[in-house]
């Protein structure tokens, strides 16, 4: 695991989008990216945006797996997964719609909706690169902690501080969804390559924990240190707990 500390949380965004940019082009055209929503990889998403603009990289025929995705939100709610990363990925990195996908929180067969989309992945040829947050529990897309190491995409049930956490979308704490679709742990350390970014104060624990913590099933990030391509940026405050 490489764990690369920046001054400021906009130096870890863009030393996180040159380490995206890079497998990217490694990968190819037709590269697969694995995304996540949350506010720590926006800073990254604005550095492979700049790219695109620049014209140094181009996504127009790579694909992207969305992490996660809440249950029960209605098709077009902004607060949807779905939504975020069209916001935020698909339009300012001019990708193909098509080839942008989302598990289907709306499905009437949640079950089945989760076994298509470890296909899809599989069928796209797996994911070159994941880019990764961590909530301040331990948690990588919505792999509460006690998560299985094991598992794969599946509904789960979100923890109370996670719906604290992500209160801050919505009008109030009893909007916040209960339960989700995520990437299992399994599917996550399928990816070749994975860049997870994490800022401030309230990511120090989790930051350590993720790090230099044993891994468990109580930090589900700590899978990680088994992933051999793993690139960890983080700003002072998130690295302030690290020995
Ligand atoms: C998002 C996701 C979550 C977030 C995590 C951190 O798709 O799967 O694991 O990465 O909750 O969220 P932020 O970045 O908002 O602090």
């Amino acid at each position: 695991m490489e764990i690369v500390i920046c001054s400021t949380p906009e130096e870890a965004g863009e030393v996180a989008a040159a380490r995206v940019a890079q497998v990217v082009k490694e990968a190819g055209p037709r590269a697969v990216l694995g995304v996540a929503t949350g506010s720590s990889p926006l800073a990254l998403y604005e550095g492979l945006t700049r790219r695109v603009e620049e014209g140094t990289l181009d996504l127009s025929e790579a694909s992207a797996f969305a992490l996660d995705e809440y249950v029960g939100l209605p098709a077009g709610d902004p607060n949807s997964y779905a939504a975020t990363i069209d916001k935020t990925v698909t339009v300012p990195l001019k990708m193909n719609p098509a080839n942008v996908h989302v598990p289907d929180g709306a499905a009437e067969d949640l079950k089945q909706a989760c076994e298509d989309y470890e296909a899809a992945i599989k069928a796209a040829g797996g994911v070159d690169v994941q880019i990764l947050g961590i909530g301040s529990n331990g948690h990588i897309g919505f792999n509460e902690p006690s998560s299985s190491l094991a598992s794969r995409t599946r509904i789960k049930t979100l923890n109370e501080r996670t719906r604290e956490d992500n209160a801050r979308y919505f009008a109030s704490i009893d909007d916040v969804p209960r339960h989700c679709l995520t990437q299992g742990l399994g599917t996550i350390m399928d990816a070749r390559a994975v860049v997870l970014v994490a800022q401030g104060e309230g990511k120090a624990d989790a930051v350590a924990a993720l790090a230099e913590g044993p891994v468990s099933t109580m930090c589900p990030g700590s899978i990680l240190q088994m992933h051999r391509t793993v690139t960890v940026v983080v700003d002072e405050a998130a690295a302030s707990k690290l020995k």
